[in-house]
This record gives structure tokens, C-alpha cells and sequence, in this order.
């Protein structure tokens, strides 16, 4: 019988990616989304139902009706500056409703959670690469929100049957392969989507906060685990939970750094563009360094990437960006964009073989959209 699983936050960027991904391993996907920073388009398996994780009598009914076998908790609100202005709304919306969400699941004995957290619990990290044994001391209320959401969900499993995968994201980046879904979000601040916005003209130029950091260019070093990795790796982690292993929490991450000026180098490479840079103060509390161990991720799910490279995650990046938006596609310095792509794009071996067993047309289509 098909195992069916709620997603909560499944129309935003990575839980629209993991939904996908759950559809096409066979899961009867039901999304619960309120549609505030997602997009009813990116669901593209399952049903989406529009709601608040604050309203519990809806969230009740969506489990009344349904027998989950396990959620996956991607909603919350995840902007670090934006949750130093308004505080309470970061707290009522990750950590209270978070609180709802572990009530349903006992109420209905909905055992098994895989929880979205982020390497903003360990705020600046004194050590590289950052381990799961790392202290927690996040350094602003959207990191403290999401760790004391962690504590609800581990206090909540010591106390009872519920058994989780706490999975801590460094920087999510990169779209689906073949172009369907990624970042939709307008107000996203990810520095691949600001460069590549960039590239395409959407935006006159991109910004680099610090040139003064202690990393051999100047500028800050972060790890970028693309989304389609990062999929995998719950589909893993739901899998490892399943088979009745015990709970974790993991890092999601490469282990591979990439300093800003690198980063904004691979996609002017890629595009072919030389954008505007302008350079700016830090941000406050922008640490210089933080990349992932992810040693601890691998042994315990087996998991293995199959997109860790920039110029993977940069190309996927940028074909999302351009062909989602039909005014960008038909300006000619866009088409000469895509005209690079399409030469030099090579889709990992295991999609390639996937796809034509699949008989998949997209592939095709993939080629020649431009
Ligand atoms: N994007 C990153 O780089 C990153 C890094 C670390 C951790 N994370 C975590 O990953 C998760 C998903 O992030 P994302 O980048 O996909 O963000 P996103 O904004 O695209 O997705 C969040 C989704 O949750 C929904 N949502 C928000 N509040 C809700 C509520 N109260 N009720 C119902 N739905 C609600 C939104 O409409 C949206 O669809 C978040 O928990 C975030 O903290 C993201």
C-alpha cells in the first residue's frame, strides 16, 4: 500500500523539490501549506491543502482525514535580518506552530518527523568544518527559533514514541535539473539567486557584504549543498526512519566552501555576463566561514550527492531562473545565456539513465527550449 506523508511548507523552494521527489519514489504526497512565501505551481505531486500551521482546527481535520505515516516540517519563516525586527512573529511562526504540529502528531500517533533546521542554530562556529557536535549558540532569533524547535521535537520524543531526523541545512541553492521548479520566491536573498538575477539583467548588479573577512579573498566562505541533493537526502532520512533506526540530527552540506567572489566569478563564467559588483560593509554577525561536516550524514543514511559542484548548482540555477520567466527568455542578451547552457549542460548519470527508462521527453525538452 502507498505510505501517505504530509508536508508542511511543501509549495516553497525545498519542500516543493522533496515533494516532487517523494511523488516519483510512489508516497501519496498531501501538502499543508498557507501559500505565504510558496506556490500552489510547484506542487507537483499529491494535494496541496491551503492552511496555517497556527490554525489548529484545520490542521485536526487534515489529520482526521488522513492516516499519515510520517511528516516532513519544512513551513517556517526564514529570514535572519527579518526575524531580528520582528521577533515574536519568527517565534509564534517556527517554534509555537512547530508546538502545534507535535500536538497533532501525538493526538493522532503520527511517530516518525523529519524536521528542517539550519546551520544558523550554531551561529559563528569558532571551528571548521562545522560537526553535529558543534555548540549551538545562534546569534539571532530565527536560529534560536528553529533550536528550540529542535528541543520541543526532542523533549517530545523522549516523552513518547515519536522517533525524528533533525536535518541542519547550510546553503541550499541550484533548482531542479530539468527546469520544472526552484527559488520562486521574489524576496529570496540567496546570493546564487541575486547573481544570477544579476546575469539575466533582472537586477542592475549584486552585492558583497565584507571584503575584510580572515578567508584568502576577503570574502565569506559558506557551503552550498544543492536542492536536489538535499531532497535525496530526506527521501533518505524518511527511509532510515521507516526501517525503525533511531533519531538523528544530521548536517546537510558538502563540506566544500566557496567564498563569495567565487561564487559570483562561476556565474559570470556560466552566463558569459560581467555584472556590476558592489562592495559593502559586513552584515552583523555574518561569520567568515562556515562549511559542513558531512561526514556523520553519510555513514548514518548512506546518503551520497550526486550534484556537489558550484558549476552544477550555478547552471541548474541559472536555467530555472531564465526559463520561468517568458519576458526574460525572449531578450537577446538572455537567449545568448542559454545558448551557453545549452552547449556545455551535462546531467548526472544516474538522471540520464533514469529519465530514458522512463521513456521522459524532458530531457529533450531540456535541450531544446532555447
Ligand atoms: N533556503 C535555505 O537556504 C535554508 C537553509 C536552512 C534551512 N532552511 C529551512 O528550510 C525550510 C524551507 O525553506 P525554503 O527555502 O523552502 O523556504 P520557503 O519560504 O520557500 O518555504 C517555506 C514554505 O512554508 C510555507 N509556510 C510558512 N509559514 C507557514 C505556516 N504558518 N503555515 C503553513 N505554511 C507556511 C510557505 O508558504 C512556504 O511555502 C525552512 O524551515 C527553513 O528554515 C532553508
Amino acid at each position: 500500500m502507498q505510505k501517505r506523508v504530509l508536508v508542511t511548507g511543501g509549495a516553497g523552494y525545498i519542500g516543493s523539490h522533496v515533494v516532487r521527489q517523494l511523488g516519483e519514489a510512489g508516497y501519496d504526497v498531501v501538502v499543508y501549506d498557507n501559500c505565504s512565501t510558496g506556490n500552489a505551481s510547484a506542487v507537483l505531486y499529491g494535494e496541496l491543502i491551503t492552511g496555517d500551521l497556527a490554525d489548529i482546527e484545520r490542521l485536526y481535520q487534515t489529520f482526521a482525514r488522513n492516516k499519515f505515516s510520517a511528516v516532513l516540517h519544512f513551513a517556517a519563516s526564514l529570514i535572519a535580518p527579518e526575524s531580528v525586527v520582528h521577533p515574536l512573529d519568527y517565534y509564534a511562526n517556527n517554534t509555537r506552530n512547530t508546538l502545534n504540529l507535535l500536538r497533532v502528531c501525538e493526538t493522532f500517533r503520527v511517530n516518525q518527523l523529519i524536521f528542517s533546521s539550519t546551520a544558523a542554530v550554531y551561529g559563528e562556529p569558532q571551528q571548521n568544518p562545522v560537526t553535529e557536535e558543534t555548540p549551538t549558540v545562534p546569534i539571532n532569533p530565527y536560529g534560536r527559533s528553529k533550536l528550540m524547535s529542535e528541543w520541543l521535537i526532542q523533549d517530545q520524543s523522549r516523552a513518547s514514541n515519536l522517533r525524528y531526523v533533525i536535518l541542519r541545512y547550510f546553503n541550499v541553492a541550484g533548482a531542479d535539473p530539468l527546469g520544472r521548479i526552484g527559488q520562486m520566491n521574489p524576496n529570496a536573498t540567496h546570493l546564487i539567486r541575486a547573481a544570477c538575477d544579476a546575469a539575466i539583467g533582472r537586477k542592475p548588479g549584486v552585492r558583497i557584504f565584507g571584503t575584510d573577512f580572515p578567508t584568502p579573498d576577503g570574502t565569506g566562505i559558506r557551503d552550498y549543498i544543492h536542492v536536489e541533493d538535499l531532497a535525496s537526502a530526506h527521501i533518505s532520512a524518511l527511509r532510515y526512519l521507516e526501517a525503525g533506526n533511531a533519531s538523528q540530527v544530521l548536517n546537510c552540506g558538502y563540506g566544500q566552501g566557496y567564498s563569495v567572489r567565487e561564487v559570483i566569478e562561476c556565474v559570470k563564467a556560466i552566463s558569459g555576463v560581467d555584472f556590476a559588483v558592489l562592495e559593502s560593509e559586513r552584515r552583523l554577525g555574518d561569520p567568515a566561514c562556515v562549511t559542513a561536516s558531512g561526514k556523520k550524514i553519510r555513514e548514518v543514511l548512506g546518503w551520497a550527492p550526486e550534484y556537489n559542484d558550484l558549476d552544477t548548482i550555478v547552471r541548474n540555477a541559472l536555467f530555472w531562473e531564465i526559463q520561468r520567466d517568458i519576458n526574460i527568455v525572449k531578450h537577446p542578451l538572455v537567449s545568448a545565456i542559454a545558448r551557453r547552457l545549452r552547449q556545455s549542460i551535462t546531467l548526472p548519470k544516474s538522471l540520464d539513465i533514469k529519465l530514458r527508462q522512463q521513456g521522459h521527453v524532458q530531457r529533450a525538452v531540456f535541450h531544446n527550449l532555447f
